[in-house]
């Protein structure tokens, strides 16, 4: 994990993305300077059509700023061509996503390791790494379960331990208890919680406030626009 706590991990500059339909010019971020400092738990919280989507993926390196500057970990991302692009995503951040995005007809420990493999890991460090890291989410027992045969919120925490086997600086979480229920949602920010005091820098992406005040400090995303913005 890089990113030593109390530095700044994302920095964003009078950042816009317009969106060029060809008949229409669509903006959905608009002008947005934020900064989270490592260690730290943000949630980006707004209604539908807000932006959070298009700042997720800006966060994510998944899309670039129409204007402005991002810099993660200290790298100015608009000085990266694609390949460089994938690797800060593969190496700085891990992803956590409302539907767990995980390989279907694939065991636990699979789907765990894979991210490890763009990084040429080793296949046997791989699946120790894997291991490891669904055993610190409670999931030990169910290393050769695939997806259809856990529970969502099971199959979340596999979501969650396959973000965290890179030792990423960053989890981005898009609305990660979006589709589980009320016990399991709750249990999955609790582990957000844990991770946080261990010194994990989470941004948890979020259209629920009451989702929202798990984290320590909550900026507000309306019509593309920071709300409370901390000017970087
Ligand atoms: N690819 C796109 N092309 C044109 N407009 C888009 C595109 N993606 C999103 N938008 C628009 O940008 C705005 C923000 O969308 P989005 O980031 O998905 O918001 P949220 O995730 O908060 O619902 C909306 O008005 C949406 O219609
Ligand atoms: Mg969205």
């Amino acid at each position: 994990m890089s990113g030593a706590i109390g530095g700044t991990i994302i920095k964003l500059q009078n950042v816009s993305r317009i969106y060029d339909t060809g008949r229409i010019q669509v903006p959905a971020l608009l002008d947005v300077n934020m900064r989270v400092t490592s260690g730290e738990f943000v949630a980006i919280v707004g209604p539908s059509g807000s932006g959070k989507s298009t700042m997720m993926n800006i966060l994510g390196c998944l899309d670039r700023p129409s204007e402005g500057r991002y810099i993660l970990d200290g790298q100015a991302v608009d000085e990266l061509d694609d390949d460089g692009l994938a690797r800060i995503r593969s190496r700085s951040i891990g992803f956590v996503f409302q539907s767990y995005n995980l390989l279907p007809r694939t065991s636990a420990l699979e789907n765990v390791a894979a991210p490890l493999m763009y990084q040429g890991v080793p296949r046997k460090e791989r699946l120790q790494r894997a291991e490891r890291a669904l055993e610190r989410l409670g999931l030990a027992d169910r290393l050769h379960h695939e997806p259809s045969e856990l529970s969502g919120g099971q199959q979340q925490r596999v979501g969650i331990a396959r973000a965290l086997v890179t030792e990423p600086a960053l989890i981005l979480a898009d609305e990660p208890t979006g589709n589980l229920d009320s016990h399991s949602g709750a249990e999955v920010l609790e582990l957000f919680h844990d991770l946080n005091a261990l010194g994990r820098t989470i941004v948890l992406i979020t259209h629920d406030v009451e989702v929202a005040a798990a984290a320590d400090r909550a900026v507000h995303l309306r019509d593309g626009r920071l709300q409370d913005a901390v000017p970087a």
